[in-house]
């Protein structure tokens, strides 16, 4: 189970402080947990079994099976919401022997599509056209052109290779139904960037062959922690309570890091839930991420000397995948330092240096999860949710809207002379 802890030796960020935010904002954790004050249309996630229940995970693991079988790929149309769960999932995990996940469908660049085109067409594929609304360009778009690609394969039998996960009662639907492609319902009452656990994001898991009983496992354990934990243990009160401190006290940036690169498309979905969530109003942290030890020499020399406008959130993995021992080869290379070490050691290594060298300068929250794994992810993906709702609740913001995407989606559909 993740750990919540702090180091903070310039001061600021004090266990008393932070004890006395979260003690705060405790009730608001209660109005969370009730779902009161909450849009309902927007909180389906949280009744894990609404949207991942037996009967979903069943057919999901059916529908996977078939798409093994007859296709060596298969393309996620998505954007945002709609793709970062996934994708931060299947990055990590996916293993040899599945279909390639080919994420498509979040670009406007004719380049990225011709290159998207080219690698399909020689294989066999599938689809899956993932789209609340069904009015956004992007999936749009890229649905249009691989049915084509697929008519011009297939012929007309392509249907039975299209899969389309959209609203019920939704002009997708409708399509669906009148060319007999797939179905699949699209939470009605979850926004995008949270249905991780639906099928919007455990289909794809699913296909490149991610036990996705163990995500939903993950995000079950983290919510029973969540609604059980005291608010004073409770990490996702903590958290949420740190990031308004750190508000309050003039920080604009919050950077997450990690050391593993596995993770670098779970932080593309993290920058997403905040940055829709809570950047609205005025007000809200903007979130980044880096990978450590590369940015440590790039972004690395200004957060320890350039402008003091951003904290760190380190993502430590106690145990991660893989070992490689730096045996010697006899060769006076200048690093006998490392003999009888692994690669291992230089990583623990290079988190306990920069943790000690930031912390002298900004507060760094560290988050420790004991391995990346099917369930860490379920975990994860829970508890930023529940963080994050807790945290635009402190700003006074709706975490599930985002009405500042709709200001330069007007002016394209105007340009395109979409009516
Ligand atoms: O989190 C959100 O709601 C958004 O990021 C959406 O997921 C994104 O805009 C894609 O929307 P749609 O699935 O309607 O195409």
């Amino acid at each position: 189970m993740l750990q919540f802890s702090f180091s903070d030796k310039t001061g600021r960020l004090t266990e008393s402080a932070l004890r006395a935010e979260a003690a705060k904002y405790a009730p608001l954790l209660e109005a969370v947990k009730a779902q009161s004050g909450l849009d309902p249309m927007s909180t389906g996630w949280m009744e894990i079994g609404r949207w991942a229940g037996e009967d979903t995970l069943s057919n999901l693991e059916a529908l996977a099976r078939k798409i093994q079988g007859d296709s060596d790929a298969f393309a996620v149309i998505g954007v945002g919401g709609s793709n970062n769960a996934a994708r931060s999932m299947v990055e990590a995990l996916k293993k040899e022997g599945f279909p390639e996940i080919v994420w498509t469908g979040n670009t406007l660049s004719a380049h990225a599509m011709e290159k998207t085109l080219a690698a399909l067409r020689t294989k066999d594929f599938s689809i899956d056209c993932i789209a609340k609304n069904f009015e956004t360009l992007e999936p749009g778009a890229a649905f249009r052109v691989l049915r084509r690609l697929m008519r011009e394969k297939y012929g007309e039998t392509f249907a039975s290779r299209v899969i389309a996960t959209g609203t019920i009662g939704s002009s997708l639907e409708a399509l669906c139904r009148k060319e007999g492609y797939t179905f699949l319902p699209f939470p009605t009452d979850i926004g995008g960037r949270y249905t991780a656990l639906s099928n919007v994001g455990l289909l794809p898991a699913a296909v490149a062959g991610l036990d996705i009983r163990k995500v939903v496992k993950g995000a079950r354990k983290m919510r029973e922690a969540l609604y059980t934990l005291p608010p004073e243990e409770n990490p996702a009160l903590l958290y949420a309570a740190a990031r308004h401190l750190l508000y309050s006290m003039g920080y604009r940036v919050e950077m997450l890091c990690s050391f593993e690169p596995q993770l670098q498309w779970f932080f593309k979905w993290w920058v997403q839930l905040f940055a829709e969530s809570e950047g609205k109003k005025d007000t809200g942290l903007f979130p980044a991420a880096s990978l450590y030890s590369e940015e440590l020499h790039a972004v690395g020399q200004f957060v320890q000397e350039g402008s003091p406008i951003l904290f760190e959130t380190l993502l430590d993995v106690q145990d991660p995948d893989g070992s490689v021992p730096l045996t010697p080869d006899g060769a006076e290379d200048g690093f006998s330092y490392l003999d009888g070490k692994d690669y291992r050691d230089l990583n623990r290594a290079a988190f306990a240096a920069t943790r000690t060298a930031h912390s002298g300068r900004l507060p760094v929250v560290t988050f420790t999860i004991p391995r990346i794994g099917e369930e860490a992810f379920g975990e994860l993906f829970t508890f930023f949710q529940y963080a994050c709702v807790l945290s635009s609740g402190m700003l006074g913001v709706d975490p599930f809207d985002q009405p500042g995407v709709e200001a330069y989606k007007g002016w394209m559909f105007k340009a395109l002379g979409k009516t």
